[in-house]
């Protein structure tokens, strides 16, 4: 991917009428964006093959040979999380909106009455794209740290160690991943309703995420700043990353017959936990609230009910001791 030197949004605008690329070129560019711009569907592809990526793109739906829609499903292969804008007369309307249920971000009409019209949706756009990335990101650091813990657990089995050891080894893998300086921060552990699991390291880790979601429920409640609760937001999604991959490596570990369905509810709340997350970031404020009410009633059923499954199997497998040592 090539760099973007000038750090002003990238927006690849497309349209065959030379006059729109102008206008509407030169409104984006009073606005401060970065643009470039391209007169047909070929063109714009061979463009962002050559740039690598986009912040957001605009495209009008009508044009020769291809038009915006073929544009939109060839991008989204490209650069899947660049959202597409569409620009459409009246005539198209109804294509631009059935775009919208297969991927476009959204849809202006045309003629524009007011710059708003083009630069409000806009902005919206470049700043799901610019969280996009931040979760793309976010995602790729847990998939490693992930990773390094999976192999510390096949470690584990293969040669028992002291709950010592193994948390210094834990430590040692957040450690190296040092940007994460926010794993490592300090934490209530305020357990509202103990359920123990009877395996170490899972019910310390219980302990830890519902540390981090009392920290979140108070500032939601408390007005505080966005920084410092997106600060304690990173540090629960990365204990919920880490704490559903030690549970899902022993499930798989020791052939838990419910693996598929446990795994399942982990990924529904990591997804559902960034999706709230990501309305609150964009302004929503009551998403807030919305995220960490859905967090304790997600881990009110899933603990007692979901995990002692788990542990019911363990336990009559005879694992616990071999587990815990
Ligand atoms: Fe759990
Ligand atoms: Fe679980």
């Amino acid at each position: 991917m090539s760099e973007n030197k000038s750090k002003l949004p990238l927006v690849l605008l497309v349209d065959d009428e030379e006059v729109i690329r102008d206008l509407v070129g030169i409104i984006l560019r009073d606005n401060g964006f970065d643009v470039t711009t391209a007169a047909d569907v070929d063109e714009a592809l061979e463009i962002i093959k050559a740039k690598g990526d986009f912040n957001a793109i605009i495209s009008d739906v009508k044009m020769p040979r291809k038009d915006g829609i073929e544009l939109l499903k060839e991008a989204k292969k490209l650069l899947p999380i660049t959202p597409v804008i569409l620009l459409t007369g009246y005539a198209e309307l109804q294509t631009a909106r059935n775009a919208v249920t297969f991927g476009a971000y959204d849809y202006i009409s045309k003629p524009l009455d007011e710059i708003s019209q083009l630069i409000v949706p806009l902005n919206r756009a470049i700043e799901k794209n610019r969280m996009a990335h931040n979760n793309q990101k976010l995602m790729g650091d847990l998939m490693t740290i992930n990773e390094d813990l999976v192999k510390l657990l096949d470690e584990m089995f293969a040669n028992p160690m002291e709950p010592e050891e193994l948390k210094v080894k834990v430590a040692r893998i957040l450690e190296k991943h040092k940007e994460n300086e926010k794993v490592n921060a300090p934490l209530r552990s305020v357990w509202a309703k103990w359920v123990d699991v009877h395996i170490q390291i899972i019910d310390s880790q219980h302990k830890e995420i519902l540390g981090a979601l009392d920290v979140i429920a108070e500032a939601a409640k408390l007005g505080s700043k966005k920084e410092a609760v997106k600060h304690v937001f990173e540090i629960l999604v990365k204990y919920l990353s880490v704490h559903f991959t030690t549970e899902e490596a022993l499930m798989l570990k020791f052939s838990y017959p419910g693996y598929e369905m446990h795994a399942y509810e982990h990924r529904f709340c990591l997804s559902k936990t960034l999706e709230l997350w990501e309305k609150y970031d964009q302004g929503d404020e009551p998403s807030l609230q919305e995220l960490t009410s859905f967090l304790k009633l997600w881990i009110d059923d899933h603990i007692p009910g979901t995990d002692q499954l788990y542990c019911l199997y363990f336990k009559e497998m005879g694992l616990l001791s071999q587990i815990n040592n």
